[in-house]
């Protein structure tokens, strides 16, 4: 068999795959300008002594049959038998940077279909296709991509996270072993975003290598980083399967979910932004291309409140506030008066709505705005019609009682009927009414999701892929939220089939800043809802300036959740003043390249969204709690033009005191504020801007402007 080395090029990043006799990924780093195709024979390696007398590939597939020891990228069995695949090469093709790669093991009755891609943006996307070839099903445990890393990257960062706090990262030191994410919550969770970050000690914003992944799937999953016994590195990850949820008939294949991968040498930046690049040109896609419209949505300004009458008169506040589209939150349907009933039932309550929904719809659409409206399809209340029709719909394992959650239990999408209640419903919906945007939600997670007596946590998900797929089919023009208690089904695949995420329900500015910001490593700032909230959150009582609630709503898709009519003047000037500035700078901030900025002081989180052609820029300096210096330390805005002049405003600033006396931070501003100032990109790059005292809780905003 021949002996093939393949090269997946782009500008930044370069993949190196060994195809023969199995294939093997060599390389995964910089862009190599000098290559060829011999040049692997550098990385033949030694036998140790004490270990096989063969040498032991990190295989594409990871088999254990290699004598790999490590976590193996498939295991699974036929009755026992054919346990052990081993695969070899049958097919190899390549269409400019996508490798297709077939390999079989006739032994086991096995055949894998490899599909790898390097885009442009230097992302790697990569999926496995096992398919049965005996008549007797194989059982499939485990079925992952596995990438192998270079053996500097010894440091990791992942993401915790709970209800109202999501994204939160964390890192650690892996010398030996694995660090594991594992999710077993049905959907992709607060707890454990599907993603890993590897890279060299230290790696930061700006410097060091790091090799990134994110799992494409809403579902259960299973990340690992393994650092070999013998110091091989190599990240892995997989849809997690239930026990004996899943099984491969002849001729069947399954197809592990997208792997997406972003390594750089510039630091999380580097890769981030590659991330945004991918996304904007392959997965993103708005049924118009218009500018993201701000929002106003209802729920923590009226939660299950609805009289037409006072929506309307709210649309009438948010329409002059420059608000753009009207959403109308959870309480709608029959029955719906708080959460403890009517999930499932998909009629209008007609005592809330006696002249139906349109005479709202008509009247938000004659204010300018664009009409939205809330559902969460895939849960039943015990307490609904449907439930006492269908009480065989739960997804549930029989024999067993299902613990509600949030007084609700999950509709299994298995069974046909429910599936097409569902589809006929949101049909109604979406046909019957002029909407426009969805705010699609999922509140509870899966507890022993059965269907005939089966685990289905995997089918259900797949269900709802299908289902959101159908209406994204028969309503284009619709765009879709992907919500679940906020942020608890965020991800690339459901990304394919949404337009929006809501980020968290939590609009505390203050948790927002690190929620965002750990958002940011993997979304663009067009895609993730950031909404201004009541001067106190209604999640955590905390109160806060309009100033610093406006500022922290800017950089993403902006929205209002509250109520315009209960609230004073001065806050409602508040609103107008931020909504007008995000739609001055939204083309900027939804289309520019973001920097996350290292700063000194951990209390200080500092960002900028540089415009792709470096005419302007947007910087932003919040300031979480009482700084650990007495004089903060100058922001350097990356990403300018080096030889360009810009000149520096100051857009937007918390109401500095400036007594003159002791007793508060700050007794004379930096002279820039004062006196308007034109330097190079370069400077601003290299040296920076003095940043004023900020009181904690508070944030700046920065512009500037190529002259
Ligand atoms: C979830 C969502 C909220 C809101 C409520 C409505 O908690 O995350 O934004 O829509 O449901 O019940």
């Amino acid at each position: 068999m021949q002996e093939a080395v393949l090269r997946l090029a782009s500008e930044t990043v370069d993949v190196v795959i060994k195809t023969h006799p199995f294939a093997e990924i060599l390389y995964w780093g910089p862009h190599l300008r000098h290559f060829s195709p011999q040049d692997v024979a550098t990385l033949s390696r030694p036998i140790a002594n004490g270990r096989l007398d063969v040498d032991s590939p990190v295989t594409l597939m990871a088999e254990l049959a290699h004598g790999l020891f490590g976590a193996p990228g498939i295991e699974g069995h036929r009755q026992g038998l054919d346990g052990s695949p081993r695969f070899r090469t049958v097919a190899v093709s390549q269409q400019g940077q996508t490798l297709t790669l077939t390999a079989e093991d006739d032994t086991a009755g096995l055949r894998l279909t490899s599909e790898i891609a390097l885009d442009d943006s230097g992302v790697l996307a990569i999926r496995h296709g096992l398919t049965n070839l005996k008549s007797q099903p194989w059982q499939v445990d485990r079925l992952a991509v596995t990438l192998p890393l270079a053996e500097c990257a010894r440091e990791v960062m992942a993401f915790h996270g709970r209800w109202i706090r999501e994204f939160q990262p964390h890192r650690l030191l892996l010398e030996h072993d694995s660090f594991v994410i594992e999710n077993r919550r049905g959907r992709s969770s607060h707890e454990h975003f599907p993603a890993l970050i590897s890279g060299t000690p230290g790696f930061s914003e700006m410097h060091g290598d790091v090799w990134g992944v994110h799992l494409g799937w809403s579902g259960n999953h299973r990340l690992r980083a393994e650092a070999k016994t013998d110091g091989r590195r190599y990240l892995q990850a997989e849809a997690l399967y239930l026990p004996g949820e899943m099984a491969v008939a002849e001729g069947e294949t399954l197809w592990t979910p997208y792997l997406y991968a972003s390594y750089s040498n510039q630091g999380l930046n580097g890769m981030s932004q590659q991330f945004h690049r991918y996304l904007r040109s392959n997965i993103i896609r708005f049924p118009e291309n218009k500018p993201r419209p701000v929002h106003l949505n209802t729920w923590e300004g009226i939660y299950f409140n609805h009289d037409p009458e006072y929506i309307m008169r709210m649309a009438d506040e948010a329409a002059s506030l420059g608000v753009e589209r009207f959403i109308i939150d959870d309480g709608w349907f029959k029955g719906r008066n708080d959460d403890h009933a009517a999930l499932g039932d998909w009629y209008l309550d007609e005592q809330k709505y006696p002249n139906g929904l349109t005479p709202v719809i008509n009247h938000v659409k004659s204010l300018g705005m664009e009409f939205g409206i809330w559902v969460e399809p895939e849960m039943i209340n015990p307490d609904s019609d449907l439930y006492r029709a269908h009480p065989d719909w739960v997804l549930a394992l029989p024999g067993y009682e299902q613990a509600t959650g949030r007084h609700q239990w999950v509709l299994n999408l298995n069974i046909p009927a429910a599936f097409n209640y569902l589809l006929e419903r949101m049909s109604w919906l979406l046909g019957e009414h002029a909407v426009d945007y969805v705010k699609w939600d999922m509140n509870r997670e899966l507890v022993q999701p059965g269907h005939n007596g089966r685990a289905a946590a995997d089918a259900q998900t797949r269900q709802f892929y299908r289902l959101l797929d159908t209406l994204g089919e028969r309503f284009p023009h619709v765009e879709f939220e992907s919500c679940s208690s906020g942020g608890g089904r965020i991800d690339y695949e459901v990304l394919t089939r949404c337009h929006r995420f809501w980020a968290s329900d939590n609009n505390d500015a203050l948790e927002r800043n690190t929620i965002q910001r750990g958002m940011s490593y993997f979304f663009p700032p067009e895609v993730m809802g950031a909404h201004i909230g009541h001067h106190k959150c209604h999640a955590t009582f905390r109160q806060h300036s309009i100033a610093f609630r406006g500022l922290t709503a800017l950089f993403g898709h902006m929205g209002l959740e509250l109520d315009p009519l209960a609230v004073d003047e001065q806050e409602r000037e508040g609103y107008r003043h931020y909504a007008a500035l995000h739609k001055q700078w939204r083309e900027v901030i939804h289309h520019g390249t973001q920097w996350r900025v290292d700063m000194p002081d951990s209390t200080t989180l500092a960002q900028g969204i540089v415009s792709q052609d470096q005419r302007q820029g947007l910087f932003i300096v919040s300031q979480l709690a009482m700084p650990d210096y007495t004089l903060m330390m100058p922001l350097r805005m990356p990403g300018l033009a080096a030889n360009a002049q810009y000149r520096i405003t100051l857009l937007d600033h918390p109401n500095i005191r400036l007594t003159g006396e002791g007793g508060h931070t700050m007794r004379k501003l930096p002279a820039w504020m004062e006196t308007p100032q034109t330097v190079s990109g370069e400077w601003l790059m290299q040296a920076g801007l003095a940043l004023p005292v900020l009181d904690p809780e508070t944030a700046i905003l920065i512009g500037v402007e190529r002259v």
